[in-house]
């Protein structure tokens, strides 16, 4: 039996790619240049299954191709904002993501941010490289402590929540959270003594950080404006990890020059890899460069949960992680 074709857009941990060599008639990207709209639509009509990641934009027009041959999308990434979802289910694509694999990397990064950013810890490094630290001082880039501080979270998922294990049994903080969406267990609100808030605006009020997990649509496009960044605390520090278009940049960057926050901790960015100007002039920032499942460990698990979802549904069953 001929093997079934599949299209990958960027190159994958060595393991993983090997994997897809044994199982697939497969198309590797070993440049790693991301496709073009016309290489992802030739893509779609000649493969079975398209695998792209969070970088590729899978839109209606691509997914709308003459003579579409491909049935499923594996989308390497749990976040999968890429793909226009309506549009995919519209041609009854199959759509899969890759949940629960890059958790606790991510909410690492979370934790990493919001301890340089609290610490001054960019602040320092570039100090530090550009030969310019003169010695310790009593009063030098003094920081804040984030020891039993307030950690609000939004969007109560599960990165959020292994943000919330990790401030609150590592750093004693205190954790609010705000969702639109049903609470999970009583036993996981337990274990890191969670409170609920009933707006993102309470919660703004009494967080000394606040870190962004919701997930990146059209609905929560600049959730976080200039009106609620005047909501959050003088010593607050504000932390996104979850998708840059969350966060208005121009409100972000008039926030954290006129210090109506005291900094911010960003590893997203609306439009990346571009990065809004303003925010590499501040010293009270900290930019990494979408670092949250970047670990050999978790990308070979994403890519083996691609594998498994495609395995699947080229064996007629119901993929894992569908998503359209
Ligand atoms: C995802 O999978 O959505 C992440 O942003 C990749 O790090």
């Amino acid at each position: 039996m001929n093997k079934p074709k599949v299209v990958v857009t960027r190159r994958w941990p060595t393991a993983v790619e090997a994997r897809l060599k044994e199982l697939y008639d497969v198309t590797l990207n070993e440049s790693d240049v991301p496709l073009t709209a016309d290489e992802l639509k030739r893509a779609l009509q000649t493969a079975d299954a398209l695998l792209p990641t969070v970088t590729d934009p899978i839109t209606a027009d691509i997914l709308r191709v003459p003579n579409r041959k491909a049935r499923i999308i594996g989308n390497f990434g749990v976040g999968y904002n890429n793909i226009d979802i309506a549009a995919a289910k519209e041609q009854g694509l199959v759509v899969t993501n890759t949940p629960g694999v890059l958790t606790d990397c991510t909410a690492d990064i979370a934790m990493l941010l919001l301890l340089m950013s609290a610490r001054r810890a960019s602040e320092g490094d570039r100090l530090v490289r550009s030969g310019q630290w003169t010695g310790w001082g009593p009063t030098h880039l003094l920081g804040q402590k984030v020891t039993g501080k307030t950690l609000g979270l939004i969007g109560f998922g599960r990165i959020a929540q292994a943000t919330a294990k990790r401030a609150h049994h590592g750093f004693g903080m205190r954790i609010l959270f705000y969702t639109p969406r049903n609470a999970p267990s009583q036993e996981i609100l337990d274990d890191v003594k969670a409170i609920r808030c009933a707006t993102i605006e309470e919660l703004l009020g009494e967080a000394d950080f606040v870190s962004l997990h919701c997930p990146g649509s059209a609905e929560n496009r600049h959730l976080i404006d200039e009106a609620r960044l005047k909501r959050m605390r003088p010593n607050a520090h504000l932390i996104n990890t979850a998708r840059g278009d969350v966060v208005d940049n121009q409100a972000l960057c008039k926030a954290l020059k006129e210090r109506w926050i005291a900094g911010a901790g960003l590893d997203v960015y609306e439009g990346e890899p571009a990065v809004y100007p303003g925010f590499l002039e501040l010293d009270n920032m900290a930019l990494l460069p979408h670092l949250g499942s970047a670990t050999e460990e978790t990308r070979v698990a994403m890519g083996n949960r691609v594998l498994e979802n495609i395995e699947r549904f080229f064996a007629g069953q119901e993929p894992r992680d569908r998503v359209a």
